[in-house]
């Protein structure tokens, strides 16, 4: 018998929407997760967020590989919680957590300091503080995917605190690829899904014509499956690996 060798994934954000379909994903992964690596061993995965009892439903729900730890990534005191439970090693971290700022969005010129704040702690503070953490417990051939948005490259009215959050985590992500090239660095945009933070950015509209964040994952498996270069990619454009 080959020796049991289970990869570990930390994903944050895991209850809802796309986390929460990406753990679902990985966690149900029993062949071999990349090539070249022990056959028979899979995913452990470890998801994150602030409601508590909506985690621990969504581990419960997913089985026994999918393990729940509560908190806020913008909580210093959550992320060495999290650096505690991946130190014997970490193969894919996914910064998925994110917040828009408000609902309904607002234009530039309308948003509070405060909201700016909220918005660059939670989407690029955090994850890069997560980065720092955790980066010593990363294994040989390790992958971080920073979720960013298709907002991060187009200018669309009110989206500004968001998607200028989004331009800087990709920014950040592309320039850990050229100072650390031991890990694959990916930023990647799922594309729009139908998901409660896409109904807060549209509240009160139809969203029901908007794809379920399972249809990406196989592009996302795909994505850790084959490895190519660090950068920046797109669900879609991932779909034609996974094909
Ligand atoms: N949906 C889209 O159309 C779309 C398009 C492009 C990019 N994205 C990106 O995709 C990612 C996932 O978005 P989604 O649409 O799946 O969102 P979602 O359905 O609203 O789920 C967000 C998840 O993140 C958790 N979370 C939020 N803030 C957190 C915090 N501060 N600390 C820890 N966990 C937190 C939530 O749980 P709690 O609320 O309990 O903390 C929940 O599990 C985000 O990075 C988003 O920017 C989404």
């Amino acid at each position: 018998m080959p020796p049991i060798s289970r990869h570990r994934a930390l994903i944050t954000g895991g209850s809802a929407g796309l986390g929460r379909a990406l753990a679902a994903g990985l966690a149900a992964q029993t062949s071999r997760p990349r090539p070249g690596a022990p056959a028979g061993d899979g995913w452990d995965v470890v998801i994150t967020g602030r409601d508590r009892a909506r985690l621990d439903a969504t581990a419960a729900e997913l089985g026994p590989r999918v393990t729940a730890v509560s908190g806020d990534v913008t909580d210093a005191g959550h992320r060495d919680q999290l650096v505690e439970v991946v130190e014997g090693g970490l193969d894919l971290l996914v910064n998925n957590a994110s917040t828009l700022g408000t609902s309904p969005l607002l234009p530039v010129q309308e948003l509070t300091s405060a909201v700016l704040r909220h918005v660059w702690e939670t989407n690029v503070v955090a994850p890069v503080a997560l980065i720092r953490a955790l980066r010593p417990f990363l294994r040989e051939d390790a992958a971080v995917i920073d979720i960013t948005s298709d907002a991060a490259a187009e200018h669309y009215d009110t989206w500004g605190a968001y998607a200028a959050s989004k331009a800087a985590l990709e920014h950040l992500t592309l320039t850990l690829a050229a100072e650390d090239p031991a890990v694959r660095w990916y930023a990647v945009d799922p594309g729009d899904l139908r998901t409660q933070m896409h109904q807060d950015a549209f509240p009160g509209e139809d969203i029901s014509d908007r794809p379920l964040p399972e249809t990406v994952v196989p592009a996302f498996l795909a994505l850790i499956d084959r490895r190519p270069p660090s950068g920046r990619y797109r669900a879609a454009e991932l779909a034609v690996l996974a094909a």
